[in-house]
């Protein structure tokens, strides 16, 4: 299979392994050495560069770390590395790091303009906080991060001219990005789809996969899954939610339908990762990886989700999430099954959401414990609740028992603290890097009122239940 994209302003045909990084053909293919090799796990923004795909006839771009990214999954898009960026001289966001110092060694400063660059391109409403939340992903470890705000600060207030109606012209005309995007719309239509070989191992993402065993993959024929997603994988009808698993954690995050119905949607989804590996991250990778600890399976458990499944001879079958995991890492799924799509019922507008992590940092961390709730009620009384929990087990956890035990009762304090009873013997931690058992008992514990306390003030207060 070839794979075709355009580098920067060049079209690319390769015959290389679509499993092979995009990092290593950025660097050792095409010789593109502003892309820093750092951490090749995702933590350090160094190999950060955007990825455009074309849907109704624009370029979307985001920034996405390479050192996750199978080359297969960036067929028929457009790829900018720091080289891409300033073909026509210095740009705008690099004067800015310059006029503000926010540069020393200069290893981390390819990562940091790039992500700069993805926001200057996808923000309609720029700010310094959303410019700030592009660059989560990036570390720094030499200039110190106040000379970079300024520098972002400066970019921001040279944006509030931007043209919002010829947006691209305005930021070629004032220098953020080179002439030659305007082409590009054009050069990627010509690209055909790709016929990628089906390998035994699925693929979504990568980063979970390129994290664990990124030596053994390169030369291996995998099954690109993400390679296929296209511009509208979240369907919505009647309250019901249809996403493809190759659904990335950015668009679940930016849905604008499920944000009306779940107050606070983006903040919780805001914890998940950083912005580039979002960008990348898929709904079903996560649900596969089966991680206690995965964000968007607790999500999905307390949002009572069903997963539908196909093997290779096209047999489908849709189960409950809940159902799924049988042990650690044991799952519902004979080898050769691939999660299609996943559904759940948005929260109506007598049901409430919530979502709680702890961790030892509140961005680009994994949780030491997580947790989510659904609750339906009709004044005081509970009707239906479903609540999940990670970091407490050998699976993401569904509270089956505490849930039931809590449906039909008022919420009073009395009533919490004999759930939160039931709650700890469904739960059985381990204590590791994320914590001691007590530890993560007491999280249990102070996260499960933390729903109440925050979903609803007018019957419970903190005090009643210390
Ligand atoms: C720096 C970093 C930070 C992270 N932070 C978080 C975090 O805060 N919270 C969190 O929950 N996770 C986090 N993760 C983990 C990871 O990003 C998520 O688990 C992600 O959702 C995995 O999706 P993916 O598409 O990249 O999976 P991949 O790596 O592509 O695949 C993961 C597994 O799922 C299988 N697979 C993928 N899709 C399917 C499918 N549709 N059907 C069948 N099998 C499939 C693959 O074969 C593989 O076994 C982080 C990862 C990194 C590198
Ligand atoms: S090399 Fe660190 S995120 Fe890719
Ligand atoms: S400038 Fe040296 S690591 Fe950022």
């Amino acid at each position: 299979m070839n794979i075709q994209f355009v580098l920067n302003d060049q079209m690319v045909i390769t015959a290389n392994n679509g499993a092979g990084t995009l990092l290593d053909f950025i660097r050792y293919d095409a010789q593109l050495k502003g892309t820093k090799i750092g951490c090749r796990e995702g933590d350090c923004g160094a190999c950060t560069v955007l990825s455009g795909t074309l849907c109704n006839n624009q370029v979307h771009y985001k920034s996405i770390t390479s050192c996750l990214t199978p080359l297969a999954n960036i067929h028929g898009k457009h790829i900018v590395t720091i080289e891409g960026l300033n073909i026509s001289g210095v740009n705008k966001v690099q004067d800015a790091m310059v006029e503000n110092s926010g540069t020393q060694c200069g290893f981390c400063t390819p990562g940091f303009v790039v992500s700069l660059c993805g926001f200057v391109l996808n923000e309609e409403n720029p700010g310094q906080s959303s410019a700030i939340s592009s660059i989560d992903g990036n570390i720094c470890r030499c200039t110190g991060y106040k000379s970079i705000e300024r520098a972002v600060q400066t970019i921001v207030n040279d944006l509030t001219a931007v043209d919002k109606t010829n947006r691209l012209e305005w930021l070629i005309k004032n220098k953020f990005i080179p002439e030659y995007f305007e082409s590009i719309p054009f050069q990627l239509e010509k690209i055909e789809p790709l016929l990628s070989p089906a390998g035994n191992l699925a693929i979504a993402g990568g980063t979970d996969l390129y994290v664990k065993s990124h030596d053994e993959l390169s030369d291996m024929t995998l099954n690109f899954l993400s390679g296929h997603s296209t511009c509208d994988d979240i369907s919505i009808q009647t309250g019901e939610c249809k996403l493809k698993a190759t659904t990335t954690v950015s668009e679940l995050m930016n849905n604008t339908i499920i944000s009306d119905a779940i107050p606070g949607w983006y903040q919780y989804m805001k914890l998940v990762s950083s912005t580039p590996i979002r960008n990348i991250a898929t709904v079903g990778g996560n649900l596969i990886n089966a991680s206690p600890i995965g964000d968007i399976t607790i999500t999905l458990l307390a949002l009572n989700s069903k997963i539908t499944l196909t093997d290779i001879a096209k047999n489908q079958r849709t189960i409950h999430l809940h159902d799924f995991y049988k042990g650690y890492k044991i799952l519902d799924k004979i080898s050769d099954e691939i999660i299609m799509e996943v559904s759940f019922q948005l929260p109506d507008l007598h049901t409430k959401f919530n979502f709680e992590k702890v961790s030892k940092r509140t961005y680009l961390d994994i949780a030491s414990v997580n947790t989510a709730i659904t609750v339906q009620n009709k004044d005081q009384e509970i009707v239906q609740l479903r609540c999940s929990m990670g970091g407490v087990g050998p699976i993401p956890l569904f509270l089956a028992s505490t849930s039931n035990f809590l449906v039909g009762k008022k919420i009073t304090a009395a009533i919490l603290l004999e759930a939160e009873q039931i709650l700890q013997t469904e739960i059985t931690p381990i204590s590791d890097a994320r914590g001691q058992i007590e530890y993560k008992r007491l999280l249990a514990k102070q996260l499960f009122f933390s729903h109440f306390i925050t979903l609803f003030p007018q019957y419970v207060k903190m005090e009643e239940l210390i």
